[in-house]
């Protein structure tokens, strides 16, 4: 008869097979042996998880300096640092996009470099300096990149802008912004659903060429 199987069976199959069989019967075990584990046994397990679970709500110390002011804190070890901008420091201006690290509308700066503030603990910040779009301008003065984001309307709704005006910065600053190409892919991280890229180019082209201190 016709072999059906639509691929051959390989070895890299059969391991998988092998492996799942495995952790199958490993599971199966744990549960026998939860079963037939003393009620007390039981109740020290529970109370160990319970205190996991407490620490990770247990807030910790936490002290970082955001747009030259020193912060003293007390956090969550779960908390992200844009949660606790947003939430703690009531430094709004960094937005929550999609808080997966894909749109970069968090974007930030530590110690002078770009990250996604939504994948970072706030509690790694400790003794860092941190810069959010509110830090950019110098008083009333908006720093060179808001002016050309203006001036070239760089933006539609806005929602994206601060993340992208603070990677716009940090791509001059790392010396990626020599050509439109350069600059598209440096600048990918940072999604913008209003389609505002042309313009947003062009912002960055004005000020990398226009030698401006950033
Ligand atoms: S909110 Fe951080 S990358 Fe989207
Ligand atoms: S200006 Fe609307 S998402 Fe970029």
């Amino acid at each position: 008869m016709e072999n059906k199987e639509a691929y051959p069976a390989n070895d890299a199959a059969q391991d998988v097979k092998d492996s799942s069989r495995r952790n199958f019967i490993k599971q199966s075990t744990l549960l026998t042996a939860v079963a037939l584990t003393p009620g007390t046994a039981i109740k020290a397990a529970a109370d160990h998880i319970d205190e996991q679970i407490a620490a990770v709500f247990e807030k910790m110390p936490l002290k970082m300096q955001v747009n030259g002011k020193t912060q003293n804190l007390s956090v969550e070890p779960r908390a992200t640092l844009l949660d606790i901008l947003r939430e703690q420091l009531d430094l709004t201006g960094t937005k929550k996009g999609c808080d997966h690290g894909q749109c970069g509308a968090c974007t930030v700066h530590v110690d002078g470099h770009r990250i996604n503030s939504c994948l970072t603990l706030g509690v790694m910040m400790n003794g860092r300096k941190i810069t959010t779009i509110e830090g950019l301008a110098n008083g009333n003065q908006l720093h060179p990149m808001q002016e050309a984001f203006i001036k070239h309307d760089g933006f539609q709704c806005g929602y994206c802008t601060p993340g992208q005006i603070m990677s716009a910065v940090a791509c001059i600053r790392e010396g990626h912004a020599n050509s439109e190409h350069e600059i598209r892919e440096y600048m990918s991280g940072n999604i913008c659903r209003c389609g505002a890229y042309p313009n947003i180019v062009n912002a960055i082209q004005e000020v990398k060429d226009g030698g401006m201190a950033v």
